[in-house]
């Protein structure tokens, strides 16, 4: 018989694996909540022109695409971001200002697989809408921040790597270079971590060679990690734009000590982004000692609501990943046990017997107790090791003397104490044991 396997780099969820992905989400979902954003969902399926030429050659190259029955060009979504900007476009003007806007969504790209990366991944993205200055920033770094450490994570498990395309746009301006070399220089900093000297290939099959004084200026740039530094290296440049620029950069960095975050926080210039709708400050949050992929990425991107049909709407976001985010969490020791624990099973004698306790099982679950009992008659002894396995705090006893009697007895399975109470206080002695009283 042939066996059936999932597709390369597609997860299966077996409960175990669920209870870790619910955990991970209810966390990121409530630290959301905290910071007022209001959670949305949209289409897995959308049209393949959303993602042309919008998201970047790489997510391009990466789509799962195909044409439908309707003759459609359609595209899994790889990332939420032009979906987003979609949705605010449309009703921009009605929308309460700011807008923050988050989500918890699968997502899918035909990559390579590796640790950390596969074709089918979660994210939890958060958006601001609205917001021109660092304000945005600030509160979406803060953000990101926050949902790392409400699983106990610390400065010592991760950073956020922080940078700036307008100020690497106004270097590589001021040397010379315009628009197209700039992005393509931008393309060879974002893999020059990974590949070295190897990502200015590209570049120098469009453009010719870098001019050996230039390249080694941008490798000076790219290894900018402190405001002080950025500072010297751009005030030669001149001009009003990079006096307001740092004084941005300024105020993003003096809200998040007040915060105090700043000890997450590092000015990293070799970080620009592989997408290519970002537009300004740019960020990164990587495990600290530096094993594992990216945990999350974002930035600015204030021209992509208009060239996706809105209006012109600054927007700012991140995207956290549930891959390589769970990795640290094991690898910290951080992601809990979850067994499932019932907290009442219920020991039956017989048939007779069952339909009485189905009374009780029916209310008890209806009160919010997790209860469980055997579907099946089955003997006592089998029964009090399963009660036992259930992980329950109490079984309670349905057998005919009892029930000739008029009560049930309950056995607290942990303090190993056992007594019996009339059938009408059941509900009552469950809630009064469980709660502790
Ligand atoms: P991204 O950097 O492509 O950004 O993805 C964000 C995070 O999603 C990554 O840091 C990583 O944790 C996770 N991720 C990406 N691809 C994979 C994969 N193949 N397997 C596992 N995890 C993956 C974006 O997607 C932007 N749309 C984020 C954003 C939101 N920008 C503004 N708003």
């Amino acid at each position: 018989m042939a066996t059936f396997q999932t597709l390369p780099g597609f997860r299966e969820f077996y409960p175990e694996d669920f209870a870790r992905r619910n955990h991970i989400f209810r966390r990121w979902r409530h630290t959301a909540n905290t910071f007022g954003f209001s959670e949305y969902d949209a289409p897995v399926l959308e049209p393949l022109e959303l993602y042309r030429a919008k998201s970047g050659e790489e997510i391009e190259a990466q789509l799962f695409s195909f044409t439908d029955k309707g003759g459609r060009e359609v595209a899994l979504r790889p990332e939420m971001t032009p979906t987003v900007c979609r949705l605010v476009g449309a009703r921009a003007s009605a929308l309460k200002r700011p807008i923050k806007w988050f989500s918890i969504a699968e997502f899918y790209r035909y990559e390579r697989m590796q640790k950390g990366r596969g074709r089918c991944f979660s994210q939890f993205n958060a958006d601001i809408f609205g917001e021109p200055g660092p304000e945005a920033e600030i509160e979406l770094i803060a953000l990101l921040v926050q949902c790392l450490c409400a699983f106990g994570l610390t400065e010592q498990d991760f950073h956020v790597r922080l940078s700036d395309r307008d100020l690497w746009f106004f270097y590589l301006e001021a040397h010379g270079l315009d628009e197209a070399r700039i992005r393509a220089v931008l393309v060879a900093v974002d893999k020059y971590e990974k590949m070295g000297d190897e990502a200015f290939k590209p570049y120098a099959e469009r453009f010719g060679p870098l001019d050996g004084g230039l390249k080694a200026k941008i490798l000076s740039f790219l290894a900018i990690k402190s405001l002080a530094v950025l500072e010297q290296t751009v005030a030669t440049l001149g001009g009003g734009r990079i006096g307001a620029r740092l004084g941005d950069w300024q105020k993003l960095l003096g809200a998040l000590a007040a915060m105090g975050l700043a000890r997450f926080v590092e000015v990293d210039l070799g970080v620009v982004r592989g997408l290519a709708y970002y537009t300004g400050f740019v960020f990164e949050a990587y495990d600290r000692k530096g094993e594992l992929r990216a945990l999350a990425g974002g930035g600015r991107y204030d021209d992509l609501v208009e060239k996706l049909g809105g209006p012109a709407l600054p927007a700012v976001g991140f995207a956290i990943g549930d891959m390589t985010f769970a990795l640290l969490l094991e690898q910290r020791a951080l992601m809990p046990d979850f067994t499932q624990a019932s907290d009442v099973y219920c020991v039956i004698g017989g048939e007779a017997e069952r339909l009485a306790a189905f009374g009780d099982i029916q209310a008890l679950r209806a009160a919010g107790h997790r209860v469980d009992y055997p579907l099946k008659d089955m003997a006592f002894g089998k029964q009090f090791k399963a009660a036992a396995e259930s992980g329950a705090k109490l079984a309670l006893i349905y057998g005919s003397d009892e029930l000739a009697k008029g009560v049930v007895k309950v056995r607290d399975l942990i303090q190993r104490s056992e007594f019996e109470v009339p059938r009408a206080q059941v509900l009552a002695t469950v809630r009064d044991s469980l709660s502790g009283a």
